[in-house]
């Protein structure tokens, strides 16, 4: 996608051959900083402060992590070691998991001396795999948008989202909001609810910030408003990401999906989960049991990072002195009050036997 004429992946490897760059999402919105990545220790570091972050994102960024580990020591050890430094950031995304269980898988059994190219080439293809996987999505989510358009042409298609699941979550176009981009590039007259997401504000910083260099039009909301909205007949659908999906269709995804699900059931308003393969974790049934939910710091919840009218970016504190704050990153969407799920494959209920339909060939 482009920022200001300027076409970017949200990761890429440099003009060296080597190095990694990526964009500083925790400076995002107020300044587009490039990191170079040289060391695992640094994309171990970029995903756990989350310079880096999305589901997606963290997967691919962590495949560079590995080869980057490789070029200074290719040896088996080295390999392992890289998989369980960067294995250990967060624990919510599958797709973490996923993309080191790949890289694995394809050099593990090679001789270390065709490890360093064969590391790259399997992190570019994990990361081109990503880009086409999440245009796809877009394919397959746009009609949803169409059918709301047909219905009432003579008005906006107003989408609500949760976080950010943008191209900055991604390599590439994101998954919820893919068909958004479509359907906007199509000339469909969308519009986007965009929940602040507190505690980090993925919404107000990233979704928005995304939204607005592509033109789409966009209102940033506090969390708390979508219900209400729901209720007065201004949300028509809502779409969100995920961080994992279970076999039986539970979804993880940032803390406070679960409520506008609610929102939504009680509303009638259609709930989507936009998702690549890679986040399907088939080992896992039951999310609200099994899937682990990250703890994050409370300094996150007590504390507002932004930039001030002169330019500065400061945090400050909001909560009272010396108050407690606990801080969970993600919840889980049972099943139920999911409507469906728009993979690349296509469309889907979420369910076991839904997802079967569409992954027949997964393990
Ligand atoms: O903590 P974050 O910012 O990594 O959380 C991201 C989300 O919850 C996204 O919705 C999810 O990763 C899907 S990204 C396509």
């Amino acid at each position: 996608m482009k920022i200001d004429g300027t076409p970017y992946r949200s990761v890429w490897v440099d003009a060296d051959g080597w190095s990694v760059r990526i964009l500083d999402q925790t400076r995002l919105p107020w300044q587009l900083d490039i990191l170079r990545l040289t060391e695992a220790a640094q994309v171990a570091e970029a995903i756990r402060s989350m310079q880096v972050r999305g589901a997606p994102l963290i997967g691919a960024v962590a495949a560079y992590g590995v080869a980057l580990a490789l070029r200074a020591d290719a040896s088996t050890e080295a390999l392992e070691r890289a998989i369980a430094l960067l294995g250990a950031t967060r624990p919510t995304a599958i797709n973490l998991g996923w993309a080191l269980g790949r890289m694995r898988a394809r050099l593990h059994n090679l001789p270390p001396a065709e490890r360093v190219a064969a590391a790259y080439a399997e992190a570019l293809a994990i990361a081109d795999d990503d880009a086409e996987t999440c245009r796809r999505i877009g394919a397959h989510g746009l009609p949803l948008l169409q059918e709301i358009q047909a219905r009432k042409p003579a008005e906006r298609v107003n989408v609500l989202t949760h976080c950010n699941a943008g191209w900055l979550a991604t390599v590439d176009y994101g998954t919820a909001l893919s068909p958004i981009y479509q359907a906007h590039d199509a000339g469909i007259p969308v519009h986007v609810w965009v929940d602040e997401t507190r505690p980090r504000n993925q919404g107000a910083a990233l979704t928005a910030f995304e939204l607005g260099k592509h033109g789409v039009p966009h209102t940033v909301i506090a969390d708390n408003a979508g219900g209400h909205l729901m209720q007065h007949g201004e949300v028509d659908l809502c779409i969100v990401g995920t961080d994992r999906v279970t076999r039986r269709g539970d979804v993880a995804n940032k803390i406070g999906t679960y409520l506008k699900a609610l929102a939504a059931r009680d509303n009638g308003v259609p709930f989507w989960v936009a998702l690549p393969h890679s986040t399907i974790d088939w080992q896992v049934g039951d999310g609200v049991a099994e899937i682990p939910i990250e703890a994050r710091g409370a300094a996150e919840v007590t504390d507002l990072t932004g930039r001030t009218a002169d330019g500065r970016i400061e945090t400050v504190r909001v909560a009272a002195e010396g108050s407690p704050a606990a801080n969970p990153a993600f919840d889980v969407t049972p099943a139920r009050l999911v409507t469906g799920l728009i993979t690349e494959r296509g469309r889907c209920e979420a369910s076991e036997a839904g997802l079967r339909g569409l992954y027949a060939d997964a393990p």
